[in-house]
């Protein structure tokens, strides 16, 4: 189904051309920012991404409450939403080397990176290759005003130099990703896993850390195994330091009429803390 937009309006805004719509201009402005100073008067939209951009611009405007960091992250449109705790929290708690400088590959809405800083590291670069991503990661960081220790930059996975801590939270599971929120969630071919752990050497500096945060889903959905995930470890020269283990908390995991609960219920996600063997 698609809903005809009218751009022609006196107050620039995008409207729905049916008696009494409710307003969504700025939402519309949100999910579509590339078209401002469009001179298009008239677009369609699919009534599914329609509802899709309504519901991300709430998600914005109301921001999600992240326990560990005691404050509101803002996620923008096709950006992965911290909903879930487990992760965020073994993050919060993970003993920390370093207090200097860390590198979050894949940040997101720069959860990550925020809670790094909240627990005292001066410096925290993220990357993402997505612009809306590094878009609502610095956004978010000058919302926390931590927008002086923690920036975000469009690169694809590790920034330049290397970092005596380097955290990513890879999609979990491997699978094809059409849209920006797919690449959130499915890792074509367990690529950006792979590329993380093979890049961790060349920028960890002497005694640095990698953490790795990703659950058994892909494992217990039989996807990905866990013998993959350890022979990646040990070909890329790394070697477990510890691994931080913890049980989801969200709804989906107690929901029997999930059709993917037989798995959901057992997941585990970890923090893997990873070091180059000595
Ligand atoms: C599971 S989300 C994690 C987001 C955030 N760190 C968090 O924990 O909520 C994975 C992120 O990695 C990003 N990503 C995917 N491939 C990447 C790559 N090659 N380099 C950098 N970021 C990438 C995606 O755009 C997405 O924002």
């Amino acid at each position: 189904i698609l809903v005809p937009l009218n751009l022609d309006t006196t107050d620039g805004e995008a409207a729905l051309e049916l008696p009494r719509a409710p307003r969504i201009g700025p939402a519309v402005a949100f999910g579509y920012p590339q078209q401002a100073g469009s001179t298009a008067t008239r677009a369609v939209v699919s009534l599914q991404e329609l509802t899709g951009v309504l519901s991300a611009y709430q998600w914005y405007i109301n921001g999600v409450e992240v326990p560990a960091l005691g404050q509101k992250i803002h996620p923008g449109y096709g950006t992965f939403l911290p909903t879930r705790h487990e992760y965020v929290d073994l993050v919060a708690k993970a003993p920390l080397n370093t207090t200097e400088l860390a590198f979050d590959i894949g940040t997101g809405t720069g959860v990550l990176a925020a809670i790094l800083v909240a627990r005292g590291v001066k410096t925290v670069i993220g990357t993402d290759i997505h612009q809306r991503a590094v878009d609502c990661a610095n956004d978010n960081f000058a919302r926390l005003a931590i927008d002086d220790s923690a920036r975000a930059e469009l690169t694809s996975m590790f920034p330049a130099g290397r970092a005596p801590l380097v955290i990513c939270n890879p999609p979990w599971l491997p699978g094809s990703a059409p849209t920006t929120l797919d690449a959130a969630v499915y890792d074509p071919g367990s690529k950006m896993l792979l590329q993380f752990l093979r890049g961790l050497p060349e920028h960890l500096t002497t005694h640095g850390e990698g953490w790795l945060i990703i659950s058994d889903l892909a494992e217990l959905l039989g996807l990905r195994s866990r013998h993959l995930l350890l022979d990646a470890i040990d070909d890329a020269g790394l070697e477990v330091v510890d691994r931080l283990d913890t049980l989801p908390t969200h709804g989906r995991a107690k929901d029997d009429a999930d059709i993917l609960h037989a798995a959901r219920s057992r997941e585990v996600t970890s923090l893997w803390r990873l070091r180059v063997k000595a």
